[in-house]
Order: C-alpha cells, then sequence, then structure tokens
C-alpha cells in the first residue's frame, strides 16, 4: 500500500485508478475555474500564529454539528456520482464516515439510494435535496429520507440551473459510461474500477430511477437538470419543503451576508457558506473570503459551516478560527475514495483529523473550541473593498 501523508497523495491516486470521466467530473469548476481555484488559493492567504511554551497535552477536536456529538466539526458533503468513483461509493463512504464519527450526506444524484445506503448503515445520515419541478416526486423522496431514519435535510440552493463544465461535455458525462472507443480504451487502463462495477448492480442513479415520471435522458446530468430541476425554486417554496420534512433543515449554499441574515431569520437550522465547490457560479467570491461577513451578520443565531477548498486540517482550523461553527469537505474524500475506496475515504479524515490536531497544538490550543481570531493573521485586504 503507498504512504499516503496528504490529501494530495489521494488526488494522484484518485487520477491513476478513476476513468478519466469521473476523475474530471469531480475536478472541474463552471467555467474559466477561477472560483475554483480560488477557493483554494485563498486559504493559503491566512497565515497561522505560532505560540511556544504552553500545555499541548490532551487536545480536544471534537464536538457537535446539528446537536450530533462528532469527532471534528467536519462532515461530508453531498456529492453526485459518487458511486461512479468507486462501486458502492456511498455505501463505502456512509460505512467511514460513520466509523470514523462525523456525518454523512447522501446527494440527491447518488448512485446508491436512499434505502440502500440505510441498509448498509447503523446511524443515521443526512440527505441532500435538489428541488424538482414534480411536487410528487419531491414529496415522496422527503417522505422516503424520513423512512430511512434520516436526521437532517440539507437543501441545495445553488444549483437550480447548472454552471457549465467544459470537460464533463467534452467527455460525454455519463452513469454509467457510455461503451465508445475511447471511453473503453481509458477504462481498460483502471482495472480495479472495472472489477468494482462489474460486481456491483448500482450504475445508475438510484434515487430517482423507478421513482420519477417521465424522465428524460437520465444519464446526461445536464439535459436531465435542465428537464427537471425546478429554476422558480424561492423562499416560499422553501417553506412548502421545510413543512413536509419537519426536522433539522440545512440550507446550503449560501453566499451573501443578506441571504444568510434571511436564512437565519427564516429558522435554519444551519447554513452552509458555500459557493458549490466552484462549480456553479465562476467569478463568486471563494467562500473563506465571504465568511467573514456571514459571521459578522448571523454568528449565535443558526449554525454557520463552510465548504468549498478545504483540502486540509490547516483549512479547517482556519475557518473555525474565523468564526465557522463546521465545515464539510468535497472533493477531500472524493479523491480518497477514488483512490482506495472505503479505505481511501477513512484515509482522508484520518490526514484531515491529524492535520488539524498537529496545527491545533503548534498554535497553542487545546480545544477546537477555544480556536479564534487570536490564531491567526489575516491580511488586511482579504475579504476585498469591493463596490
Ligand atoms: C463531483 C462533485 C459533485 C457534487 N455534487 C453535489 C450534489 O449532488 N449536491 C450538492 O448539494 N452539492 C454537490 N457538490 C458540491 C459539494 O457538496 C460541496 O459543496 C463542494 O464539493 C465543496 O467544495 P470542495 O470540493 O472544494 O470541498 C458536488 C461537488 C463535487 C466536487
Amino acid at each position: 500500500m503507498p504512504v499516503i501523508t496528504s490529501i494530495e497523495d489521494l488526488k494522484r491516486l484518485h487520477q491513476r485508478r478513476t476513468p478519466r470521466m469521473f476523475y474530471d467530473y469531480a475536478e472541474s469548476g463552471s467555467y474559466t475555474e477561477q472560483t475554483f481555484s480560488e477557493n483554494v488559493s485563498d486559504f493559503s492567504k491566512i497565515r497561522l500564529r505560532q505560540k511556544v511554551a504552553v500545555d499541548m497535552s490532551d487536545r480536544y477536536t471534537g464536538g457537535t454539528m446539528l446537536g450530533e456529538n462528532v469527532t471534528m466539526p467536519v462532515a461530508l458533503a453531498p456529492v453526485g456520482f459518487t458511486g461512479m468513483q468507486s462501486a458502492d461509493g456511498e455505501i463505502k463512504a456512509a460505512r467511514a464516515a460513520e466509523a470514523f464519527g462525523v456525518p454523512f450526506t447522501l446527494s440527491t444524484m447518488s448512485i446508491c439510494s436512499i434505502e440502500d445506503v440505510a441498509a448498509h448503515t447503523t446511524k443515521p445520515f443526512w440527505f441532500q435535496l435538489y428541488v424538482m419541478r414534480d411536487e410528487e416526486f419531491v414529496d415522496n423522496i422527503i417522505e422516503r429520507a424520513k423512512r430511512a431514519g434520516c436526521s437532517a435535510l440539507v437543501l441545495t440552493l445553488d444549483l437550480q440551473i447548472l454552471g457549465q463544465r467544459h470537460k464533463d461535455l467534452k467527455n460525454g458525462l455519463s452513469a454509467p459510461p457510455r461503451l465508445t472507443i475511447p471511453n473503453i480504451i481509458n477504462m481498460a487502463t483502471k482495472p480495479q474500477w472495472c472489477m468494482g462495477m462489474l460486481g456491483t448492480k448500482r450504475r445508475s442513479f438510484g434515487n430517482i430511477v423507478g421513482h420519477a415520471k417521465g424522465v428524460g435522458d437520465l444519464s446526461s446530468l445536464t439535459s436531465w437538470t435542465n428537464e427537471q430541476f425546478d429554476p422558480k425554486l424561492d423562499w416560499d417554496k422553501i417553506a412548502r419543503i421545510r413543512e413536509k420534512w419537519g426536522g433539522k433543515l440545512v440550507l446550503k449554499g449560501v453566499l451573501d451576508a443578506d441571504d444568510a441574515r434571511r436564512a437565519a431569520d427564516f429558522g435554519a437550522d444551519a447554513i452552509v457558506v458555500s459557493n458549490h465547490g466552484g462549480r456553479q457560479l465562476d467569478g463568486a467570491l471563494s467562500s473563506i473570503r465571504i465568511l467573514p461577513s456571514v459571521v459578522r451578520a448571523v454568528k449565535g443565531q443558526t449554525e454557520i459551516w463552510i465548504d468549498s477548498g478545504i483540502r486540509s486540517g490547516q483549512d479547517v482550523l482556519k475557518a473555525i478560527a474565523m468564526g465557522a461553527d463546521a465545515a464539510m469537505i468535497g472533493r477531500a474524500y472524493i479523491y480518497g475514495l477514488g483512490a482506495m475506496g472505503q479505505q481511501g475515504v477513512t484515509k482522508a479524515l484520518q490526514v484531515i483529523q491529524k492535520e488539524l490536531d498537529i496545527t491545533m497544538a503548534l498554535c497553542g490550543e487545546r480545544d477546537i473550541r477555544n480556536l479564534g481570531a487570536h490564531n491567526l493573521l489575516v491580511p488586511q485586504d482579504f475579504e476585498g473593498n469591493w463596490a
């Protein structure tokens, strides 16, 4: 087994072991990919304040998210097509998360269905909802999530229309992949992946197939999103969904202090400061640059989580010290899954926790709950002075 010391190592293995169209699907942003790359590079502009001669024994990285105990305040974000990165990927990721003690969020666009993931795990997971035009389908999938015991609904607000990712169009992204000559040649170089896929029946969108009426070309994400996602999603519709769901509600994709206020006033249990990992509005600011304004607006009123660009425990520490209550990771665990299946997701979580723990110690902190602005060196113009 290769020695893995960072998320970057997992990313390299993911690229080597998974068909190009799925690696590219994960590793892209929309249009010019400016927001996608700044999500990562903006984290590196924040520096850490070193402290010496302080007791750094018995450290604690735990906490709660929505009242659930977590080993560290980091949840696995919803990611579509996860079961194409590795056979039965959602089940593998959910099991790794459960064993590690962090929450797993299942995407509407998953390959393994809600029921399937529930049958292969023992603790409740979270379900992410994309709102479709077909209200009956939406009501039905909410019921299914309830029946499966999901403990929170994560409602994604920033993808009612798909931001274009050039590589997906060029690669003809689909689940399962079409058996074209270039795809066959590429898959032939990924024997482990092929063996996994041959050994499972889960190769299409498990939450949708057999549940949605009048579904057109489901294998094409673009045409399916255009046909099915509800572009009229607004606060009234969100209220309707909250009523149907009746449980903990997380609003994901907030990237503006006014929207954060609206979400907090609405009574969201948590908001996720997110630009969908740079996959939607290219040209938007990175999540970490928006975070301080959201913290000023709604800290204490709702839980503030952040995602987009987190690739290390240092990044998690920076986000928490800036005022986030928790973080979500997308690609960081997907690299692990594509690299080494369930073991790889566990590895990604271990890498991040270890980095978080050691970095906390070197900052002179023993308890993650004590992190704050005093641990950071932030350039004065970090948030930017935008007209
Ligand atoms: C390959 C991929 C697929 C995604 N699919 C979904 C999805 O189905 N639902 C959703 O709400 N967010 C989705 N996201 C966004 C993630 O939940 C999360 O916001 C993002 O990955 C965070 O950025 P990071 O990858 O830099 O950590 C997806 C992200 C990636 C990379």
